[in-house]
């Protein structure tokens, strides 16, 4: 079937397209762009009415906790797909620190076998780096990536021994996997819960110091460095951290990085109440951070945004802040925020924007996605860039809703989502926009 999604404003990173058009689907794949009403539809075709919205290629998640197997009150492929559906997120990357982990080949089968069956959106499984994430023994990464495992990861723990960080970039660098090294050094954040700034100690948090990332970025650069392999820094959160990447990159280093949604828009002073759900690891750090932050994704330093989705239950989030645990539910909330921290404050172009939230993250998975190029599987987001609309915890597809974001006003909304070429969520308000197809019933 034929799909026409018209008078958009299309926006596809990879080729540089910005302009209004009409986007045309057939059989899972994307046809062709062409100028507003350049072709006509035949009966049968099923038309989108796009006008005034964005039209972008669904957007690449480098980084998501789904939960399952092991945890499934807080998640599930089934949910956290829906819920990613529902952000505009056509293709996710889900981190291993699952029960059990996600260390082997049979595990790796599971995830791909269950996103198949019950997932809506592109699922890649990102394996372990270690033996049950315990960083003492390598995992078969071989194995793994025959299974078609695209990066590996102990997210949720770093890998602390620099010799064995060394090894997993050395095998990785041979089977061309990305490795993703959680960047915490355990020594220097010890039982701290919140950035160790003047708002933790005037609260009397225990905090941690910004060198507890720092010093673990810079280790896993210097070995990337010696070993000529890849490496991708997950969750960037310091001024620091951004300026040893940068310059990194200036050498000429292979690494790349990611920051969260949460970054751009929070700062320590948000403990204030001590809400539990402003706890995530690395913990929100200052204005200043944040400003460094937004420049180094505004010149590249920074490739990707990903959420880090860390769905947790009220069990482990109602409860005093040191005890609860740390992360945020944020497939929901991602293109919002990031919308409204950095295209509406005129820092970056929405199609630079995008390009952070869609071919960026795809090149650094090397996965065949967050393009509109003819031929290219349909994956589709349609959205409203500058509605406003207020985030509501209650309405999260999401099992888990905790976010520290519920109640506040943000600009973008999702209309459509679609994954090759099929509509996979759509916002009640979207239906009037919707029109011809076949017939119900018809084949
Ligand atoms: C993550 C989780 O809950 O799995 N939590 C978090 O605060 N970010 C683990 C992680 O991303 O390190
Ligand atoms: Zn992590
Ligand atoms: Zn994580």
């Amino acid at each position: 079937m034929r799909t026409l999604i018209k008078n958009g404003r299309i926006l596809d990173p990879a080729s540089g397209h910005d302009a209004v058009g009409d986007l045309w689907l057939d059989a899972g794949r994307v046809q062709a762009i062409t100028p507003p009403g350049a072709k006509r539809p035949e009966p049968g075709d099923e038309i989108f009415e796009a006008q005034g919205l964005a039209v972008a290629p669904g957007l690449v998640d480098l980084h998501v906790h789904l939960r399952e197997p092991g945890e499934e009150y807080k998640e599930t492929i089934a949910s956290g797909t829906r819920a990613a559906a529902a952000g505009g997120i056509t293709s996710l990357a889900c981190m291993p620190n699952t029960d059990p982990p996600v260390d082997n080949l049979a595990m790796v089968d599971l995830i791909f076998s269950k996103a198949r069956q019950q997932g809506v959106v592109n699922v890649y499984p990102v394996a372990c780096i270690t033996k049950g994430r315990r960083g003492e023994e390598l995992a078969e990464m071989g194995e793994l990536q025959a299974a078609g495992v695209k990066a590996v990861s102990d997210d949720g723990n770093p890998v602390s021994s620099p010799m064995l960080m060394r090894s997993a970039l050395q095998y990785a660098g041979m089977l061309d996997l990305l490795v993703i090294n959680h960047a915490e050094e355990r020594s220097l954040s010890g039982k701290g819960v919140a950035h160790g700034g003047f708002t933790a100690a005037k609260l009397g948090l225990s905090g941690v110091p910004r060198s507890a990332l720092e010093v673990m970025i810079s280790r896993d650069v210097i070995l990337a460095e010696e070993t000529g392999s890849r490496i991708h820094i997950p969750h960037v959160s310091t001024a620091g951290a951004v300026r040893i990447i940068r310059e990194a990159k200036q050498r000429g280093v292979r690494v790349t990085a990611e920051t969260a949604p949460h970054y751009l828009v929070l700062t320590d002073e948000c403990l204030a109440d001590y809400n539990s759900n402003v706890r995530v690891n690395p913990p929100i750090a200052e204005a200043s951070d944040r400003e460094a932050l937004l420049a180094g994704l505004a010149d590249g330093t920074l490739d990707a945004v990903a959420t880090d989705h860390a769905p947790h239950s009220r069990r482990e989030k109602d409860m005093e802040f040191v005890l609860a645990a740390p992360g945020i539910s944020g497939l929901e909330t991602s293109l919002s925020l990031v919308l409204t921290a950095v295209t509406a404050t005129g820092r970056l172009s929405l199609l630079e924007t995008l390009r952070r939230l869609t071919s960026n993250p795809a090149r650094i998975l090397k996965v065949p996605k967050g393009t509109l190029a003819a031929g290219a599987d349909a994956d589709v987001v349609i959205f409203d860039a500058e509605g406003e609309r207020e985030i509501r915890a209650a309405e999260f597809v999401s099992q888990s809703n905790n976010t520290p974001f519920d109640g506040r006003r943000v600009k973008g909304r999702v209309l459509a989502t679609l994954v090759a070429g099929r509509v996979i969520h759509a916002d009640p308000a979207f239906a009037v926009r919707r029109s011809g197809g076949l017939p119900a019933g018809g084949v």
